[in-house]
């Protein structure tokens, strides 16, 4: 099979983790006998330095044009200065936005080999880990209106939330029918005992239960979520929310299972064409040093392959090879237990590509 994929490097360890993951994909493509076509898309901080702009209508554009997008992350100190509209962050939401893809799916999952990289108690840690956040991801505080004035000679600061019945409900269908697919267990989180679009949220999930008789809906406040979170773990299968409820709660969710370096994340609207990335920051205190953790946009390059092109057995290679380097006890960094194998990103990403093997 032949795809394009238009590859965002983007800022701070971006390029050096994306790398990685071009270099298992190619990997990938000689082994079942696929074609990957790539074409550079810059956006974020390098496209602010570049063309004053942090996506540049003609990026979006090749963006649109391609079968999907892999990107490593956007973003740093340099930028710190700019204003809201031409932050680098700007340029992911615009480019979420005008992809169309609502729906940010982040599985919290533990691999067996990190369990002692889990700041979680054992016994916690060993009910079990492996829960998912659908994260609403195009709509809310992130898209509203946000605003400095001065009033009465003071300065006020405005961000709207926002949310219509319809973005809800297309992101509640997704969460439904992802936990149809898994342990047929929904808990949407909101904050409906003070917010008017929490309230929204929750009466259009219940509305939409009755479309789903076999998964189980619970409701959560988002505070009671943080907490439950790390209490315990085991309870949750599917969680969906909304945008700034999942940034934040996906955050938690990665450090309980060892690294926030480990998590990749698909965001996918209506048809195919998805974007993968891991949910890490763009890390620029380590950038350039060979000291991060390739594995988020390696598996978010094996989600690319099992969501947007169907090609779940090189997606299952892909996963697999990972597992095999940490069975053999190499780590990055961020993961490093005494004992194991310290290792940078190259040699990370290196090890990994020598263990994918065609099943
Ligand atoms: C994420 C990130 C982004 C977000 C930032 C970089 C805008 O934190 O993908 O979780 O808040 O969505
Ligand atoms: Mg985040």
């Amino acid at each position: 099979m032949e795809k394009t994929v238009a590859v965002i490097r983007g800022d701070g360890i971006g390029p050096e983790i994306v790398e990685q993951a071009l270099l298992v994909l190619n990997r990938v493509a000689e082994l079942f006998g696929h074609k990957f076509r790539y074409t550079d898309v810059d956006m974020g901080g390098c496209a602010i330095d570049k063309y004053g702009d942090p996506l540049p209508p003609e990026m979006l554009n090749k963006c649109l044009a391609s079968d999907s997008v892999l990107l490593g992350a956007v973003g740093g100190p340099k930028w710190n200065g700019v204003p809201g509209p031409l932050r680098p962050e700007k340029g992911l939401l615009r480019l979420r936005a005008g992809m169309g893809v609502y729906s940010n799916n982040r599985p919290a999952k533990i691999w067996p080999q990190l369990a002692s990289a889990s700041p979680l108690k054992q016994e916690i840690v060993d009910k079990g880990i492996d829960f998912l956040i659908v994260r609403e991801l195009i709509g809310g505080i992130y898209f509203g209106r946000h605003e400095t004035l001065t009033q009465q000679g003071e300065a006020v600061a405005v961000d709207e939330l926002r949310y219509t019945e319809g973005e809800i409900r297309r992101i509640g269908r997704i969460g439904f029918e992802t936990a149809r697919k898994r342990g047929k267990k929904l808990c949407s989180v909101e904050k409906s005992n003070v917010l008017d679009s929490s309230r929204l949220w929750k009466k259009v999930m219940h509305e939409l239960a009755r479309d789903y008789p076999d998964v189980a809906l619970s409701d959560m406040l988002v505070d009671n979520c943080a907490m439950q979170i790390v209490k315990d773990p085991s309870q949750f299968d599917v969680i969906v929310t909304e945008n700034m409820f999942g940034d934040i709660l996906s955050d938690e969710a990665s450090m309980i299972t060892g690294s926030i370096g480990m998590i990749p994340s698909s965001s996918l609207g209506d048809g195919s064409r998805g974007l993968y990335e891991p949910i890490h920051g763009s890390a620029p205190d380590i950038a350039l040093k060979d000291l991060a953790n390739p594995i988020g946009t390696i598996l978010a390059a094996a989600m690319m392959l099992r969501f947007s092109f169907d090609m779940a057995s090189e997606a299952d290679c892909i996963e697999a090879a990972v597992s095999a380097v940490l069975d053999a006890g190499f780590r990055t960094g961020d993961i490093y237990t005494p004992g194991s194998c310290r290792v940078g990103c190259g040699e990370m990403g290196r090890l990994i590509l020598t263990n994918l093997r065609k099943p």
